[in-house]
């Protein structure tokens, strides 16, 4: 078949390195994809949320599926999009609906949703300009440190966690205020959850699912979790906290409910769920959902499922996910992530790579996230410029393997964590 995968990060070009070891695949294309995804597939020159392009790009060259990988296309409805052409309903598409997606396009609706199908997650209100003084009243009932979250989407950018009162109450005005402009015209304040975060994944055809090997990743810039946000410093698969009985906790009490609930609701979902957990005490609940798979946690899973992707995709397009086989290496996979210093601040582009095969031939396995070709040269372009992932038999052995591959690969300013996995 051929297939489209929408994307241009380390998530796609680690879902590109797995969808084309299918012998399914006549053709992969990616769009736009970057430096990585054209060793395994052709890059196409549009942008994931350019709909028009993109349908009139699987017509003209007869795609038969089309993958989402990042959140921006689902949430404004490319699966809907595709759904009323008449000439584009058939293609099967990897990526729920509109509706769906809303589960991480709106954490208003994500929480409403979780509250009536009683799944899990910290108690919260939702606070808009209008019922400003029941937020101020709702914050004196929490205790320290304030969550506040802008409802819509903000590239990763829109949860606050303050230590007092004072600066909870001052934040909630200016992100009302439009501090993340009309994504945060509503602002949902949480309960703060303490406890280690997991991320679980399952990929459904709407009424059956799989569960996909477990990854922890490292949110902070700094060694020890010290330091601001970023998109994922690295990740490890499997998470030793997450075994047999504690997910089956997560199955019974948050996946097939949800699953479940999206069916009762009528919402059409075939695609990924990223359910962003945390063990409070020994029991799960919902940070958050996200609408596709995680990123730098794309950069393990995928090198422990053993499957053929592809299939699994067909059992989620033709509703028969139930008759596909799911096969998880039981090794230990992990990424480390490269960046560009100064991320997740200001930073340079345009440093030249090397390194890469030295790296390869140590034994990882490299995804390139922001990287492109400036004439035949490797350069950098984004934060996150490249994810060095590895097996080993256990999370050590995988972890030094990276490290030490880490090492080989070189650009100007590049920083990377060092203590990746330190604490599990
Ligand atoms: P989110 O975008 O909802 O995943 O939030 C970003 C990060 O903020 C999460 O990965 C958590 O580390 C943290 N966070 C979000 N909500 C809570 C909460 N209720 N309690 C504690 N930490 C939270
Ligand atoms: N790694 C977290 C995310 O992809 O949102």
């Amino acid at each position: 078949m051929k297939l489209l995968l929408l994307g241009s990060g380390g998530r796609e070009h680690a879902l590109a390195w797995k969808i084309a070891q299918s012998p399914k695949i006549e053709k992969l294309y990616i769009a736009p994809g970057n430096a990585g995804t054209q060793e395994v597939g052709e890059n196409v020159a549009i942008k994931a949320d350019d709909f028009e392009a993109i349908g009139r790009f699987v017509l003209d060259n007869q795609i038969d599926m089309l993958v989402v990988g990042p959140e921006d296309p689902l949430v404004k409805g490319i699966y809907d999009f595709f759904k009323s052409n008449k000439e584009l309903k058939d293609i099967a598409i990897i990526g729920p609906s509109k509706a769906g997606a809303t589960l991480e396009g709106s954490k208003e609706f994500a929480k409403k949703f979780m509250q009536r199908h009683h799944i899990p997650t910290a108690g919260y209100k939702s606070i808009t300009t209008a019922n400003l003084e029941e937020g101020l009243a709702f914050l004196e009932t929490l205790q320290a440190p304030y969550v506040l979250k802008a409802d819509g989407l903000c590239a990763g950018k829109g949860v606050l966690i303050l230590p007092t009162l004072e600066e909870a109450r001052k934040e909630l005005k200016e992100m009302l205020g439009g501090m993340f402009g009309n994504a945060s015209a509503t602002v949902v304040i949480e309960e703060f959850l303490s406890g280690i975060e997991c991320s679980v994944f399952v990929l459904t055809d709407g009424k059956h699912y799989k569960i996909l090997p477990e990854a922890k990743d490292y949110k902070r810039i700094g060694e020890g979790d010290k330091g601001l946000n970023t998109g994922g410093m690295g990740s490890v698969s499997p998470v030793p906290f997450a075994n047999k009985e504690w997910m089956k906790k997560v199955d019974d009490r948050i996946i097939r409910p949800t699953i479940e609930g999206l069916a009762e609701e009528g919402i059409d979902y075939k695609g990924f769920i990223f359910f962003g957990l945390i063990n409070v005490k020994g029991e799960p609940m919902v940070i958050e959902y996200n609408a596709r798979m995680g990123d730098p946690e794309t950069e393990s899973v995928m090198l422990r499922i053993k499957s053929d992707l592809v299939d699994l995709f067909e059992g989620v397009a033709n509703g028969n996910l139930n008759e596909k086989t799911l096969e998880i290496d039981p090794r230990s996979a992990v990424c480390v992530m490269l960046v560009s210093g100064g991320y997740p601040e200001a930073y340079e582009k345009g440093f030249t790579i090397t390194g890469i095969e030295e790296a390869k031939a140590g034994g990882s396995i490299v995804f390139h996230s922001g990287t492109t070709l400036k004439d035949t040269q490797i350069v950098t372009s984004g934060g996150r410029v490249i994810a060095v992932s590895s097996y080993g038999a256990n999370k050590d052995e995988a972890l030094k393997q990276s490290f030490t591959n880490a090492g080989k690969i070189h650009f100007e300013k590049k920083y990377f964590r060092s203590d990746i996995g330190f604490d599990l």
